[in-house]
């Protein structure tokens, strides 16, 4: 008992150190909830071993008075005969025979020497196939007959929604909202540092790592078939030219994503790559920022 009490009061203590020790990062309001509800669950159990020690404290108490008047009564008392809450229980929920009774349920097959007995059917078993009739019932009146809670494909269809939603809300609260219409040149390190990654990642296996131009086209000139301002840049990039193998990065780029890697792409005009050293020649039309 003493043991139990010990190893409960131990972990009542750990967790506030838990807690303690990530005070430097904020702790999440998931994990905040996660610790109250262990402790709460701490001290459920406390109180519930309390309570069973105190329950069988009040059984011996109980059963020293029933002697005492019996032996008042000048009766013999027999403390065995008395059965705890717990054994009633256990004789109400399996409906047992006591092995002394065994005879009476006794049937007469032999099968060398094995006997069978005609016990019930296990009351707690019993309760759970009841149960398990009036579950179905209330399961079929509240989702199919009233449609009171949503079945299983509309709450897949109704978290895909909220997600989606979810999604659209950070997007936009991050400037992911950017569209061909909206996008403008970056010359921020840290865009064109993110430009960088995606073209090295996605594109120079196409358009070579420094923009020469490999099976698409290459960036170093200022000649361009669908345009060479940066909201050309991006539109190609996001719906790309699939009839000509060039992917429509859209589903796989994040819109600032695409406004890095296409303010990337501007960079390479004018340049003039070492490796290989001769670009691939002029495409398309030559570009003129004040024709836009
Ligand atoms: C599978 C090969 C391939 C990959 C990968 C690829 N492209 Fe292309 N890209 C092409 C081809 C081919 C064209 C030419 C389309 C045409 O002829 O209209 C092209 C055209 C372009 C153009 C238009 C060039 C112009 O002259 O107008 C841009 C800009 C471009 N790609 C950017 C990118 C970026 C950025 C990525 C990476 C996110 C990428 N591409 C990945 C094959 C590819």
């Amino acid at each position: 008992m003493k043991r139990t009490l010990i190893m409960f009061l131990f972990f009542g203590l750990a967790i506030p150190t838990f807690a303690q020790e990530s005070e430097t990062a904020p702790i999440s309001q998931g994990d905040m909830l996660l610790i109250v509800l262990i402790l709460v669950l701490i001290v459920a159990l406390l109180i519930l071993v309390i309570g069973m020690y105190v329950i069988s404290i009040v059984r011996i108490i109980l059963l020293e008075d029933k002697k005492q008047k019996a032996e008042a009564e000048g009766k013999v008392f027999d403390p065995s005969s008395e059965k705890s809450w717990w054994q009633k229980f256990q004789r109400s929920a399996t409906d047992a025979v006591p092995i002394e009774k065994e005879e009476t349920i006794m049937l007469d097959h032999d099968y060398d020497g094995i006997h069978e007995l005609d016990n019930h059917l296990p009351p707690w078993w019993k309760w759970l196939f009841y149960g398990g009739i009036a579950w179905g019932i209330v399961y079929m009146l509240v989702y199919h007959v009233f449609d009171a809670l949503p079945l299983q494909e509309e709450e897949y269809a109704i978290e895909m929604a909220a997600a989606k939603s979810a999604r659209e809300e950070l997007m936009a609260s991050e400037g992911n909202n950017i569209d061909e219409n909206t996008v403008e040149f970056s010359e921020e390190a840290e865009v064109l540092a993110k430009g960088k990654i995606i073209y090295d990642r996605d594109c120079a296996v196409c358009h070579a790592p420094e923009g020469q131009g490999l099976i698409g086209p290459n960036f170093t000139d200022n000649y361009w078939l669908h345009g060479g301002g940066i909201k050309d840049v991006f539109h190609t990039i996001k719906y790309g030219v699939p009839e000509k193998g060039m992917i429509p990065w859209q589903s796989k780029l994040s819109p600032s994503d695409i406004r890095d890697v296409a303010s990337y792409v501007l960079t390479f005009v004018g340049t003039t790559p070492k490796n290989p050293p001769a670009p691939k020649g002029p495409e398309g039309e030559e570009y003129k920022p004040e024709a836009e």
